[in-house]
């Protein structure tokens, strides 16, 4: 994609396209879209069809979802949740991490290659971001069934296909969550669904059908861009064996490094706001009701706040990149990424030797909010 926001970015920073039939602003400078991710003026809505009642349960969903609230209920709900959702508890997951990680390694003792987006990254994210919400581990594996469906009704790529399964999906999961909900009102465990339904904060809960867009949201949110996340690093470090050395043998450079691969393969690549008034940035008036598009990725690579953007370099400092988004939005799950990231890559750079990608041709999947590969193949001795 970078070659296509490097045009963008030539004609102006902020600047009108019609990308796959979506007509709006697109957002390639930093500064610009820091202001517009800080400015709540620039609001969030479902992205779907206002009319189209064929996708009710996917809309009421998303309805409930902070990320498409604005305030004050945006405020309410992050609260509520956020709650359950502190560093301390995300460091509280560290050794189940470990263990996680170093179980999934051994299972791979006898072989050969691996594909890490579906034997490692995405076991891994799975399996935790079960245990957090209180999913049993024997589900966990519909995990990827879920998200890739749903990730898709968020992508400017969605076909009428993809609304379809996104829908499909979302009624499943709705009920199953309902199912989980009624069973922890009765038997609490220490899970965050149990969490969100007794938590009281300032006299107010979230409701049954909050609780259910939240997970769902995690689903979503937590577990596609994870996986992406650490598959990227695998790629990044393979491609810069120097770098890769370097790492390994000082393994306490490793949070410098994921901001780094964060900034330079963002997983999440878009995000959208709408203009809920008339609203000038750099000379750059958007008029109420136009859409704008955040390029994540493309901020991430501004020359005019990254020196040299194009170059990959895990000592980079400092690292103000976007890749969790900034503002009232900023990512929930940002320092359980990073933590999952930290130890992934760290536990498999000290695991073998010899790290190799299998084929040097990268299958990226045809999404353009979401920097994913499909499968991503490495050999070891
Ligand atoms: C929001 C990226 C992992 C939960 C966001 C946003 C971005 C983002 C860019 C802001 C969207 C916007 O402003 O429109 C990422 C990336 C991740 C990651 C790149 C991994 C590398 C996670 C994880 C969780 C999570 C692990 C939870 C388990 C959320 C939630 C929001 C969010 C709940 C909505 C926050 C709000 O609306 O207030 N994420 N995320 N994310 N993320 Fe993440």
């Amino acid at each position: 994609p970078y070659p296509v926001y490097e045009e963008l970015r030539s004609i102006h920073p902020i600047c009108w396209g019609n990308m796959m039939k979506n007509p709006g602003w697109y957002v390639t400078g930093y500064n610009e879209a820091m202001m517009i991710l800080k400015d709540t003026r620039f609001q969030n809505r479902i992205p779907l069809p206002q009319t189209s009642k064929k996708y009710e349960c996917l809309k009421n969903i998303q309805h409930d979802m902070m990320l498409f609230k604005n305030q004050p209920d945006h405020k309410r709900l992050r609260f509520l949740v956020s709650n359950v959702f502190t560093p301390k508890k995300v460091e509280y997951l560290r050794p189940f991490i470990h263990d996680t990680v170093n179980d999934l390694l051994h299972q791979f003792q006898q072989q050969k290659s691996i594909d890490v987006v579906s034997d490692f990254a995405f076991p891994l994210a799975s399996l935790i971001i079960a245990k957090i919400i209180g999913v049993p581990q024997e589900e966990r594996y519909q995990f990827r069934k879920w998200s890739a469906d749903l990730i898709q009704t968020i992508d400017f790529t969605r076909s009428r296909q993809a609304l379809d399964n996104g829908n499909a999906m979302t009624i499943i999961l709705r009920d199953y969550f309902k199912g989980l909900i009624k069973k922890r009102k009765n038997s609490p465990e220490e899970d965050l669904i149990s969490l969100l339904i007794k938590e009281e904060q300032q006299g107010d809960r979230l409701t049954d059908e909050e609780v259910i867009a939240t997970c769902i949201l995690l689903v979503i949110a937590g577990h596609e861009t994870t996986v992406n996340l650490i598959s990227n690093s695998i790629v990044l470090l393979l491609k810069h064996p120097k770098q890769l050395m370097e790492l390994k043998e000082k393994p306490f450079l490793i949070e410098g490094a994921v901001e780094e691969i964060l900034r330079f393969e963002s997983p999440t690549q878009m995000t959208a706001r709408i203009a809920s008034e008339d609203i000038t940035i750099n000379q750059t008036t958007m008029k109420k009701g136009d859409q704008v598009y955040i390029l994540l990725g493309a901020a991430n690579h501004d020359p005019n706040k990254f020196q040299d953007p194009h170059l990959f370099d895990i000592m980079r400092y400092p690292n103000p990149h976007l890749a969790f988004g900034y503002g009232s939005h900023f990512c929930l799950g940002a320092q359980l990424a990073r933590l999952e990231a930290q130890i992934a890559i760290n536990s498999l750079l000290a695991w073998k030797d010899n790290l190799k990608l299998a084929a040097p041709d990268l299958q990226w999947r045809k999404l353009i909010g979401f920097r994913s590969l499909s499968e991503l193949h490495i050999t070891f001795d």
